[in-house]
Formats: structure tokens, sequence, C-alpha cells
């Protein structure tokens, strides 16, 4: 992909790096995180525009503190430090900087006292409600550096080289917390670096689809389908790239929700014209599920079996070379940033392990996009809300909603009931609003009543959580007449339910999913 305007975001480790680097594509340009250790010539090979130092938890006065290369600030990029950008940046220029008795966590107001581009358009009533968190604090400005912006609790808030077009922030403007964050990194990237907005989804599109060709050539491509967002955009994308040459494989594993499977490969095949081998596994999966309780074996009979059937589905067509898949860019940076590899295992990688023992080349044309970037190509390419906004569902999909032996009569009666949580959560326009909701089918049975009859069904535990990244979450506080109507219906609808329970857990320590 060539992209003209491109900001290289230096990563010293700070928790909110991702969220600068999207707030610069917000903003229209392009931007990539790269660990501060990187090569200079590596860097200069990514042909930047303008770089960022990103915040960190360390402190410059250690000995062992994470620097860059002096060459940096030589080679007349405009350059803004964040943070432990700033105190790098004061250090290294020879200002004075000093560890802090206490860290300053939290709201801090900025008094602007010298005029900046950084400034312009800033509008400031009084002060400037900013966002802080750090040890050190810059003391004096590195000779050249002009003092901007001081709070109650530091003198030196803000510092800029005009010359050099070199300056720096205490403060994190790209957390929402700080007023008008947004206007201070556009004044950067727009009056400081002079770039152009010039990275959109549609242009993102245009460049992926001309080089995926050149990447491919005329070779074949299998990808596998799961009906989730990622894979659909990438299936999309490749489909409008090479055609006939890409061959998508849906495998039904017997555990998707009601109708699924048909809903998503019937939209796809009559609006995209995929090249779509539709595989009904159900009968091979559940088979090997049977007696199964254990959720960390159900996923491992799972994942194997689907490998097994997406392989010989893949073998047999003649000329394939490639592996297509639908990673994002968080899963990339997780794997090259400053803080190493995280413990973090993505679990959207279904087909694990399989362009090793297939020997494909891997082709990932959403490497460098965010989970809302994807949406927004989603969008572009004309793709239905129902696939746009789909709930994340897992790879082992309703196996582990169903607490203990998964059995087609059980199978059955969450379906049923996830089907009225789904369509209840849309009319209500909530479904769009949380992050996931889904119901789980408990692994006991509760006494009830019906007309003058004692009964003794199952329960359905519901689980409707909000979050950003599925890191953490929140139960969702959905109105209780929502609450009512959805437990109503489950209890009158579907047959084998007497009791339905709101699961009020937050993550951590409870998980979002209940295996
Ligand atoms: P937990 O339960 O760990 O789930 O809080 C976090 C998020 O990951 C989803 N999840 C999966 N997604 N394959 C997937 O594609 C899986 O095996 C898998 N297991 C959990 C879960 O739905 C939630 O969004």
């Amino acid at each position: 992909m060539h992209i003209e305007d491109k900001v290289i975001i230096l990563d010293f480790g700070s928790q909110y790096t991702q969220l600068i680097a999207r707030r610069i594509r917000e903003a229209g340009v392009y931007s990539e995180i790269h660990p501060c250790t990187i090569d200079i010539d590596e860097l200069k090979s990514l042909s930047p525009k303008a770089i960022i130092l990103s915040g960190g938890p360390a402190s410059v006065c250690e000995l062992d503190a994470p620097k860059i290369d002096p060459e940096v600030f030589e080679w007349g990029l405009p350059i803004l430090g964040i943070c432990y950008g700033m105190q790098l940046i004061a250090h290294m220029f020879k200002g004075e900087v000093t560890p802090a008795k206490d860290r300053e966590y939290g709201r801090s107001e900025l008094e602007i006292i010298s005029d900046s581009p950084l400034w312009e358009g800033v509008e400031v009533k009084d002060k400037l409600t900013v966002w802080m968190s750090h040890g050190d604090t810059v003391l004096s400005p590195p000779p050249g550096f002009e003092i901007l912006a001081k709070t109650e609790s530091i003198d030196v808030a803000a510092i800029g080289n005009a010359q050099k077009n070199i300056y720096a922030l205490q403060f994190h403007p790209e957390v929402a917390h700080t007023e008008q964050g947004d206007r201070i990194i556009n004044n950067f990237l727009f009056k400081i670096a002079g770039l152009k907005p010039t990275w959109s989804m549609s242009s993102f599109i245009d460049s992926t689809i001309k080089s995926l060709r050149e990447q491919i050539g005329d070779d074949h491509v299998v990808c596998a389908l799961s009906g989730g967002i990622d894979s659909t955009v990438v299936a999309v994308l490749l489909n409008k790239a090479i055609g006939k040459r890409l061959h998508c494989i849906f495998v039904d594993n017997g555990v998707l929700r009601l109708n699924e499977g048909e809903e998503v490969v019937s939209y796809l095949r009559e609006h995209f014209d995929l090249n779509l081998k539709y595989v009904q596994a159900q009968d091979l999966f559940l088979g090997r599920l049977k007696g199964v309780e254990d959720p960390e074996e159900k996923r491992k009979i799972i994942g194997y079996t689907f490998i097994e059937v997406f392989e010989k589905e893949a073998k047999a067509i003649p000329g394939v070379k490639w592996l297509a898949q639908g990673t994002l860019y968080p899963d990339v940076i997780e794997s090259v940033s400053f803080r190493g590899p995280s413990a973090v295992i993505k679990s959207h990688h279904n087909v694990g392990g399989l362009p090793e023992k297939m020997q494909l080349k891997l082709v990932e044309p959403l490497r460098e996009l965010f989970k809302d970037e994807v949406r927004k190509v989603a969008v572009e390419l004309g793709l239905p809300d129902f696939i746009v906004w789909r709930h994340p569902f897992p790879g082992p999909g309703l196996a582990i909603r169903i607490i203990g032996e998964v059995t087609p009569e059980k199978l059955d009666i969450l379906r049923q009931a996830d089907k009225i949580v789904q369509s209840e959560l849309k009319a209500s326009d909530w479904y769009r609003k949380v992050w996931q909701g889904f119901a789980v089918l408990l692994p006991l049975k509760t006494v009830g009543v019906m007309g003058d009859e004692r009964t003794y069904e199952h329960v359905i535990a519901l689980r409707v959580v909000d979050s950003i990244d599925a890191m953490t979450a929140d139960w969702s506080r959905l109105p209780s007449e929502l609450l009512a109507r959805i437990s109503n219906r489950i209890i009158n609808e579907v047959k084998g339910v007497n009791r339905v329970v709101y699961d009020i857990s937050s993550k951590p320590p409870s998980t979002i999913e209940w295996e």
C-alpha cells in the first residue's frame, strides 16, 4: 500500500499509544506504531513525514531508560513528544528533567502562556482541562525551546522549538478527557507538519485491491469465511482484486446460531458472486463432541476438526498458494510492541497452524486497520448492517455457551433463546450500543409452576456486556422493561426453560463467555 503522508509513532510502552494512532487516523492521516528501538535505517526506509514519541512508564533519569537514535532529531522531520516523549526530548537536548516525588495522574488545568501553531483555534475561556499521567517533570526547557504552557503543579507543561519543528506536551492530547486534544493533534499534523488528510477508507480499498493484485499475481487464494465482519471484508476485498481465483470455504460446525450459516452464505452468494463452498460438517463435529463436558476439550475438538475439514476442502482446489486471514492492527502491534509480545491470546485465529501445515503463504489485507476502520470499509463495500454490526462470536460457538455436554436438544433450546435475545436487542436499539449479548444454557434444572403443574426445567443465563476491546467489560445496564420482555419471551416461547437470570459480573474477575 503506497501512502503519501505517513506519521510514525515510536512506542515507549504507553497504554495510550494505540489511541494516538487512532486519533491521527481519525484526522485522515495514516499512522503506524513502531517500537522505539527501531533501527534508524529501517525508520528512514518507512519514509515518514512526521514522528511522534509516545508516553511510557520509564524515567529518563534512569540509566537504562529507553532512548532513540539522536539522528532522528537531525533528520529535520516535525516531531511531537508526548509525556515520556517530552521528557526524552528535554533530556536529549540538555534541558533539566527531574523525577517527581509522586506520579501525577488525572485531570489538570493547563494555562497557555505563549503563542504557538499548536494552539491555533483552541478555544480557551479560562484554562484547558488536560489529562496527565507522568512521573518525571521537565524543570527547565533545553536551549532553543520555549515554554508554551504550564499548570499549577508544573511550570513546563508544553515546549516548542519552531526552528527545528520539534514540539512536546506533558499531557495526553489523545485521551478523551483532554479538552480539544484532537484540535491540538490536528494542529501538529496540519499546521506544523503540513500533512494532508488523504487517508480514507475508500482510498484504502482502492490501494489494497491494487496491491493485492500485485502480491498474488496469477495465484489462487483460499479463505475461511466465518460470517464475522473481518473474514467477510477480507473475502470481499479479495473477490474484487482477483475474482474467481479466491476460494472461500464456510464450514458449518453444527454449533452456529439459528440459520446463521444459510443467511451469511446466501447473502454473499447473491450480492458478491463469491466463489464460495458451504461445507455441511455438522454431524462430524457433533459426533466428536458427544459425551464431552470439559470446555477446553470441546475447544480442542472443534479446533482440530475445523482444520481437518478445511484442509481437505482446500487441498481439493488445485493451485492454491495463499491463505487469507483477517488479522487486524491491534494483533500486529501486540507482537511488535516495545513491551514485547503480549500475553493476550487472540482467539479468532481459528485457522492457527494451518499456513505452516499446508505450506501456504499468508495474505492479510486488514493488518493495518483498527476494528472501527474495518467497519467503515465494510460499509464502503456495501455490506449490510447484519454483518457490519454483528457481535463477536467465538469460534467454538454455542458449544462453549452450553455448559456441560452439547446435545442436539440443548442446541435447539439455546438457539431459540439466543434468537429472542438478538431480536429484542435489535428491536430496542440496544444491539449496537452493547459490545455483545447472548444466552447461555446452564447445566442445571430448577423448579417452577405452569398452570397447576410443578415443572423442572432448564435455566438460561443472559449475558450482555459493554466493552471497548473485550479485555475488560462491564455488564450492560439494560432497562428493566427490556429484561422483562426477554425473560417473558424465553420462558413462554422456548419449551424446556422456566427461568432466566441476568449476569451482573464484570470482567475481570469474570469473563465474557461462561464456557
Ligand atoms: P472472554 O470470555 O475471554 O472473551 O472474556 C473475550 C472475547 O473473545 C470472544 N471469544 C472468542 N472469539 N474464538 C473467537 O473468535 C474463540 O475461541 C473465542 N473465545 C472467546 C468472546 O466472545 C469475547 O468477545
